[in-house]
């Protein structure tokens, strides 16, 4: 049984005070719920605000992004081991967005992967195909290319560590969502390409989804035997919904 997570990327949103009124939120909303993983994933400058909030609750937090290796003249980066020092359990890699707006190509992508793996994060590996490609055909071929570079960065065994979310570019923030068949039939893709190295290993990694989740469509997408909870976006940014998600998903 893969236990069902929730997570809130944050992306570059919130005050100071809009981020502790959240996170105060969510925690008191996560106490009522037990078998779902919440998490969330604020933005750098309110990480030391989420472990302040957060330690002793039932909410886990992370960084949307990090850098290579611990130390060094990286201006504007972060390490994984920053990140670890203020509690961070996750960390985003490959989202959509760093590899579209940041343009941050598969070979980036694997070496943060290490680096997230190395800093003992729980790196969550975005994947997705943009609305062309989609069109194109070529939903499984780019999730597969995505997907095989990584396992082939750190190795099958590494992956027991990996969670990974199934974000369609076409579907985030767009408020376009992927049927529940259409997300469902993407998942049981990525569970095929990781069985074909380790079947045991394929059954137990959870695949979230990702793009336009709201309280009123997460249900449907939670009942699809491949999806293992959701990683939000906008709605992560109200409490009541992402807080409705959670609940969803438990
Ligand atoms: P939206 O839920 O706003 O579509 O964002 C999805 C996403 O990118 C989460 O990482």
């Amino acid at each position: 049984m893969r236990k069902p997570m929730v997570a809130g990327n944050w992306k570059m949103h919130g005050t100071r005070a809009a981020a502790k009124s959240l996170l105060e939120s969510i925690s008191q909303g996560a106490a009522k719920l037990s078998d779902v993983d919440v998490v969330v994933l604020p933005s750098f400058v309110h990480l030391a605000l989420a472990e302040e909030l957060l330690s002793h609750t039932n909410v886990a937090w992370g960084a949307q992004n990090l850098y290579l290796g611990e130390s060094g003249a990286f201006t504007g980066e972060v390490s994984g081991l920053m990140l670890k020092e203020y509690g961070c359990e996750y960390v985003l890699v490959g989202h959509s967005e760093r590899r579209h707006v940041f343009h941050e190509g598969l070979a980036l992508v694997a070496d943060k992967l290490k680096a997230a793996l190395a800093a003992n994060l729980t790196p969550i590996l975005c994947l997705g195909e943009t609305l062309a490609q989609r069109e194109n055909g070529e939903t499984e071929a780019v999730v597969a290319e995505q997907l095989t570079t990584a396992m082939a960065a750190v190795g099958i065994k590494a992956f027991e560590k990996v969670v990974l979310a199934y974000e369609p570019v076409w579907a985030i923030g767009t408020g376009l969502t992927a049927s529940p068949e259409q997300a469902q039939a993407v998942h049981a893709f990525i569970r095929q390409k990781i069985a074909q190295q380790d079947v045991a290993l394929a059954d137990t990694r959870r695949i979230l989804y990702g793009g336009s989740v709201k309280a009123d469509n997460a249900s449907g997408l939670f009942s699809m035997s491949d999806i293992d909870g959701a990683l939000v976006g906008g709605a992560s940014l109200d409490p009541k919904s992402f807080l409705a998600i959670c609940q969803a998903a438990s």
